[in-house]
C-alpha cells in the first residue's frame, strides 16, 4: 500500500545549482531558498562545503548557511573533515556526506577510492553524531556508474551497512546518472527497506531517461516515503558525464497530490520559487 504522506527533500539549491556555469548571486540563491521554505519545504540541501576549485558555484556556502532562516532540517553537503569544520563554523545542524558505490566515480568526484573515502569519514561522522548533528549519507551510483556501468546490489547494501555502522540517521540512495528502470528501483528499494528498517530511507533520482517519476512510484510501492528532488528539474553532478537534472520537485509533488498523498507543499508557490533562479540557468 502507498503512504498517506511523503517528505520531499529539496536539493535544488545544492544539486540543482552546483553544475550551473553562470554564477548565481548569493541573494538570488537566498530568495530561492526562502521561497521554497515558504512553499512548505521542510527539508532542504542548502549548499555544499567542497573545494571552490572543483565546484565554483558553491563558494558562498558559509554565507548561504548564515543567512538562511533556521526552520526545518537544512542540510549542507560535505566531502571531508575540512568541509565538516566549515559546516559547524557556519552554524549548520544537519550534514550530508556522500560516497559512491563505484570506485571510478569516487576517484573522479572526490579524488579518493571508496575505501579511502569511507576511512577518512568514519571518525568525523561519529564525532558529528556524538555532538548531536543530524547526518545523512548520500550513496551515489547505486544503480549505474558513468565509468563502470551497472553496480552490484551486494555492493550497495555493503556501503549502506558501513554508513549505518558509523551511526548515520538517513540513507539517500541515488541514481546519479538517471539510468535506473522502475523494476530496478523497486528491487533495490525493497531490499534496502528490509535490510535497514530503522533508518530514514530516501530515494534520489535524476531524470536522464525520463523514468524518474516511474522510479518514484516503484519506490513508493517498496515502502519509501522520502524523495530528493529539485525545483525546476535543475541539477546534475559535474563529475558524472551524461547525467541531467534531478527529478523536478513540482512534477513529483503534483503526481503525489493527484494520488491523494500529502506533502504539505503549495504547488503554486513552488512554481514561483524557481523563478528566482530561472534566468541564470543555461538550458
Ligand atoms: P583534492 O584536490 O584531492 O583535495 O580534492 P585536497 O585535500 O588536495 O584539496 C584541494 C584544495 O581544496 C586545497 O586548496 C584544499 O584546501 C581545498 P588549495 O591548497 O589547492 O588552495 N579543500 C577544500 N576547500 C573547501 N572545502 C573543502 C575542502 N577540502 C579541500 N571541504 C575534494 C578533494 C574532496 C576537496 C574535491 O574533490 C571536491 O571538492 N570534490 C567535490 C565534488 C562535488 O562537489 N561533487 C558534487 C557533489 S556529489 C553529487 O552531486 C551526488 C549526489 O547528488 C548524489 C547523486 O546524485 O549521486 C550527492
Ligand atoms: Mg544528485
Amino acid at each position: 500500500s502507498l503512504p498517506n504522506r511523503v517528505t520531499i527533500i529539496e536539493v535544488g539549491p545544492r544539486d540543482g545549482l552546483q553544475n550551473e556555469k553562470n554564477n548565481v548571486p548569493t541573494e538570488q540563491k537566498l530568495a530561492f531558498i526562502h521561497a521554497l521554505q515558504d512553499a512548505g519545504i521542510k527539508e532542504m540541501e542548502l549548499t555544499s562545503f567542497v573545494s571552490p576549485k572543483w565546484v565554483p558555484q558553491m563558494a558562498d556556502a558559509a554565507e548561504i548557511v548564515k543567512l538562511t532562516k533556521k526552520v526545518g532540517r537544512q542540510f549542507v553537503l560535505t566531502p571531508n573533515q575540512r568541509g565538516m569544520d566549515a559546516a559547524k563554523e557556519s552554524g549548520a545542524k544537519s550534514v550530508a556526506v556522500f560516497v559512491g558505490v563505484s570506485n571510478s566515480f569516487n576517484k573522479k568526484n572526490i579524488n579518493k577510492t571508496t575505501d579511502e573515502a569511507m576511512g577518512q569519514l568514519e571518525q568525523p561522522i561519529k564525532e558529528l553524531i556524538r555532538e548531536g548533528y543530524f547526518v545523512r549519507a548520500c550513496i551515489s551510483t547505486a544503480f549505474y556508474c558513468p565509468y563502470e556501468g551497472k553496480q552490484r546490489v551486494e555492493d550497495v547494501l555493503a556501503l549502506c551497512q558501513r554508513f549505518i555502522d558509523y551511526g548515520v540517521h538517513e540513507l539517500s540512495v541515488a541514481d546519479t546518472i538517471g539510468k535506473a528502470s522502475p523494476k530496478e528501483s523497486h528491487e533495490l528499494f525493497y531490499l534496502l527497506k528490509q535490510a535497514f528498517p530503522n533508518v530514514l530511507l530516501t530515494a534520489h533520482f535524476h531524470d536522464t531517461e525520463k523514468m524518474a517519476l516511474a522510479n518514484i512510484f516503484a519506490a513508493l510501492q517498496a515502502g519509501v516515503d522520502r524523495f530528493d528532488s529539485s525545483a525546476g528539474g535543475l541539477g546534475g553532478c559535474p563529475f558524472a558525464p551524461g547525467a541531467t537534472g534531478n527529478v523536478a520537485t513540482e512534477r513529483v509533488v503534483h503526481m503525489l497530490h493527484r494520488m491523494g498523498i500529502e506533502t504539505g507543499i503549495d504547488e503554486e508557490k513552488l512554481n514561483d520559487a524557481y523563478q528566482h533562479v530561472a534566468t541564470y540557468v543555461s538550458k
